[in-house]
């Protein structure tokens, strides 16, 4: 089971969880009760109390070694201190001014992808994990020095070890693997602490200084306290973003693409849309209305393969959801993947229909029937930016280009802490 769980995590969701909205089992070996839960009612009451239902302990205590207390990993009083004073540094007023960032690391990859020749095959997704890694590097540092190559080496060893803790992980943990990884991160980590260092004091030392992330979370305070985030938490915080936003979004525009190349006919209306709201002019703060069907494409992508399939909870003591009656210490597992194509919950689960995200249609559907990016009080901070990020991309990179699937490829799923395609998205270019 093991061997299959770190191949594969939604291996273990079994097949009736698509049709019942609450399954409990226990784990074999160790009999720990554990629940499978897509019923939107249950979760809203579980993920909306996070005290009584944190985050699992084992998992975090891994993560945390390369994050440390980032808010991706904090938890209690350390979490909501920075969670109250980070959140409004991505309020959609704020996360505006970083539009000109975003549009300009598409057009790089844009431009890049024009100097393939019609017709050539490329990898897709490889070309995604650099444009979000663009992206992030330029929304969060404006104007500052970086010596962009060793800061995504020292980024990419973070994601090579960190962004690879699993399941798997999480239930064997041998003691060696966290010391291993930790070993390889050590350079990396060594440096990244350097420049973010001597980023801060050249930033303190600027008379105007921009307005981006960095400077938004050198600003932030808690409201509750008054509390500046200290240097360590601003860092921890930065390689939190580095790692939860980069394969994140990679991975929902790879899988958007994908669908777009199956559906020929939401793609034409998608380059209509944009063609006619924008036109082939750079895409603005102003233009983000114009664009909305894209960022339907992209919601709908990321209903069919959720970018973070599944994550997990355990109950701090005896509780009581709705009916169901839950032990202290059982497991909570809630798959994105699993909900969104529950046949209880949606109307031909498995058909891509962008429409489904019309906001009247949005509107309408129960708030945690939906949940790529979580839902209640943990939920992605960078929800809005990375919405914002996926409608921009795949808006002006559709209206240039066509991306077909290569000749005899198609994408099979890896299910690990994200859900890669495995190998890539092997896809052919086409001019418009
Ligand atoms: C399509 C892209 C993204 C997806 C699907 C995604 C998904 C998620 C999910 C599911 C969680 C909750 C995990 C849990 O509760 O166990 C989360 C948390 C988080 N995400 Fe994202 N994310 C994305 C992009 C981003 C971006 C761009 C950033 C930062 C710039 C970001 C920063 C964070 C942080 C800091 C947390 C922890 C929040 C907290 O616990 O208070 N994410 N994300």
């Amino acid at each position: 089971m093991l061997h299959h769980i770190r191949r594969d995590q939604l291996y273990i969701w079994p097949a009736r969880t698509y049709r019942d909205l609450v399954f409990e089992t226990e784990i074999p070996l160790t009999r720990q009760p554990v629940f499978f839960i897509s019923d939107p009612d249950a979760l809203k009451i579980i993920l909306t109390r996070n005290e009584r239902f944190p985050k699992s302990d084992t998992q975090n205590r891994l993560l945390r070694k390369g994050l440390g207390d980032g808010l991706l990993t904090a938890e209690g009083e350390t979490w909501r201190g920075q969670r109250r004073a980070i959140q409004p540094a991505f309020k959609i007023a704020l996360l505006r001014n970083l539009v000109p960032a975003m549009a300009a690391a598409i057009d790089a990859t844009a431009e890049k992808l024009d100097r393939l020749s019609e017709g050539a095959e490329f990898d897709l997704h490889h070309e995604m994990m650099l444009l979000t890694l663009d992206v992030l590097r330029r929304a969060m540092f404006e104007r500052v020095a970086v010596d962009n190559e060793k800061m995504g080496w020292a980024v990419s060893e973070y994601l090579a070890t960190f962004g690879q803790v699993d399941l798997g992980d999480y239930f064997a943990l041998p003691d060696w693997l966290p010391r291993t990884k930790h070993f390889r991160v050590r350079a990396a980590s060594a440096y990244f602490d350097k420049a973010v260092a001597s980023i801060l004091d050249e930033r303190r030392a600027d008379p105007a200084p921009p307005n981006d992330l960095l400077q938004l979370m050198m600003e932030a305070r808690d409201e509750a306290t008054g509390e500046r985030l200290t240097d360590v938490e601003i860092r921890d915080n930065l390689i939190t973003f580095f790692l939860a936003g980069h394969e994140t979004t990679a991975i929902g525009l790879s899988w958007a693409f994908y669908l777009l190349a199956l559906h020929p006919y939401i793609e034409r209306r998608l380059v209509d849309e944009v063609r006619a709201g924008i036109g082939d002019r750079p895409i603005g703060a102003d233009d983000l209305d114009a664009i909305a069907y894209a960022r339907q494409v992209f919601e709908e992508a990321m209903r069919l393969y959720p970018p973070v399939p599944m994550f997990n909870r355990v109950a701090a003591g005896d509780e009581n959801v709705g009916v169901l009656k839950i032990p202290k210490g059982a497991h909570i597992f809630i798959s994105p993947y699993v909900l969104h194509r529950h046949r209880r919950l949606w109307d031909r689960p498995n058909d891509f229909d962008p429409d489904r995200f019309s906001p009247e249609a949005a509107a309408a559907r129960h708030r945690f029937q939906y949940l790529p990016f979580n839902a209640g009080p943990r939920a992605c901070v960078g929800l809005n930016f990375a919405l914002m990020e996926g409608a921009m991309a795949i808006a002006a990179l559709a209206r240039r280009f066509r991306f077909a699937l290569a000749p005899g490829f198609t994408p099979e799923m890896e299910a690990r802490v994200t859900l890669r395609p495995k190998g890539g998205m092997r896809m052919v270019i086409q001019r418009r």
